[in-house]
């Protein structure tokens, strides 16, 4: 029961401290060249529906916590890959420069 504990806790300070970000807010990743990457947590939220425990903590836990891949584990249903599999959500292997942005947000 530890990690749900934890989770609940989470989502219970973010919401009582009534701030308008959603999770945890952009995730910003700096990726060299193609360009860099942004995880819009009010999106997945909000517009796609994902609750926290569908990412949180099996997939993902903090950007410190980050574990870097390269992009062909990413590929591997692994991290991003886990939906952005071109079933649930746009492949990775054919739309890098929807996450891949020159000019970052
Ligand atoms: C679609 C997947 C997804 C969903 C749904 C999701 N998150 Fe996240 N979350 C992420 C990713 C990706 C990161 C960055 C962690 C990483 O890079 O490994 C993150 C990071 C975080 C962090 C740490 C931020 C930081 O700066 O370290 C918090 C807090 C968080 N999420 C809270 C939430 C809460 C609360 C919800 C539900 C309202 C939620 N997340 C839903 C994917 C998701
Ligand atoms: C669903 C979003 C997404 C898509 C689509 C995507 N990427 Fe990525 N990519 C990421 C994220 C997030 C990272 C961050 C790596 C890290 O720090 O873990 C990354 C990292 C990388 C890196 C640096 C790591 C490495 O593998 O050397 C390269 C290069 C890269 N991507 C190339 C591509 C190419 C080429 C495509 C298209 C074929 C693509 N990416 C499509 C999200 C995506
Ligand atoms: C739990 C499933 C899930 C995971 C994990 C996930 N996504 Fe998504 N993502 C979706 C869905 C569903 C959509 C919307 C459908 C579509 O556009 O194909 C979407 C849309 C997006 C979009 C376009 C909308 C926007 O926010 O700008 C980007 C960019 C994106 N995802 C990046 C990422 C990155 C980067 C990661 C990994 C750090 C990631 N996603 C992980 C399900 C997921």
């Amino acid at each position: 029961m530890k990690v749900p504990v934890l989770s609940l806790v989470i989502i219970l300070i973010l919401s009582s401290a009534g701030l308008a970000r959603i999770g945890g807010g952009d995730i910003k990743y700096e990726v060299k060249h193609i360009g860099n990457v942004i995880f819009h947590h009010d999106t997945h939220v909000e517009t796609m529906g994902f609750s926290c425990t569908e990412c949180h903590p099996f997939i993902f836990e903090t950007k410190e916590k980050h574990v870097s891949l390269k992009m062909s584990h990413r590929r591997q249903a692994r991290s991003c890959g886990v939906c952005h599999n071109g079933k649930q959500a746009f492949d990775l292997s054919t739309n890098c420069y929807v996450c891949h942005l020159k000019e970052v947000r």
